[in-house]
């Protein structure tokens, strides 16, 4: 039986996570994003959202700099994929620490 990796993508609403998050979940990943709270209510951000969903794309609520949500999400996958810039480079540290 072909078993699909759970896979989470942290940065998927920005320019190079989004089209990470579509990818993973059309080959058919339970694919989960985690999102900031003030992203998921952003209008801005409405249209990609609303994407996600039409692709059975599931949210989990989080901040790469909030241990215990980052902790939360990443149990509950087999892969994670970070796609955060700029200044957060350095602090993809905290996703394996
Ligand atoms: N863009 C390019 O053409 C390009 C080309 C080659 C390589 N890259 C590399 O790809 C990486 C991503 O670049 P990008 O242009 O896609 O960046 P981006 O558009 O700025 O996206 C950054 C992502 O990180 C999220 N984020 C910001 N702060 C966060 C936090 N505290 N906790 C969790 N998530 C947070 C953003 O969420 P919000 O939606 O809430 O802001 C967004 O989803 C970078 O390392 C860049 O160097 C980019």
């Amino acid at each position: 039986m072909d078993v699909k990796s759970k896979i989470l993508i942290i940065g998927g609403t920005g320019n190079i996570g989004k089209y990470l998050v579509e990818a993973s979940a059309k080959a058919g990943h339970p694919t989960f994003a985690l999102v900031r709270e003030s992203t998921i209510s952003d209008p801005k951000r409405a249209a990609i959202i609303e994407s996600f969903k039409s692709l059975g794309v599931m949210f989990l609520h989080g901040d790469l700099h909030n241990h215990q949500q980052l902790v939360n999400a990443i149990k509950q996958v087999d892969i994670v994929v970070s796609a955060v810039g700029g200044d957060l480079v350095a602090h993809q540290v905290k996703i394996i620490c």
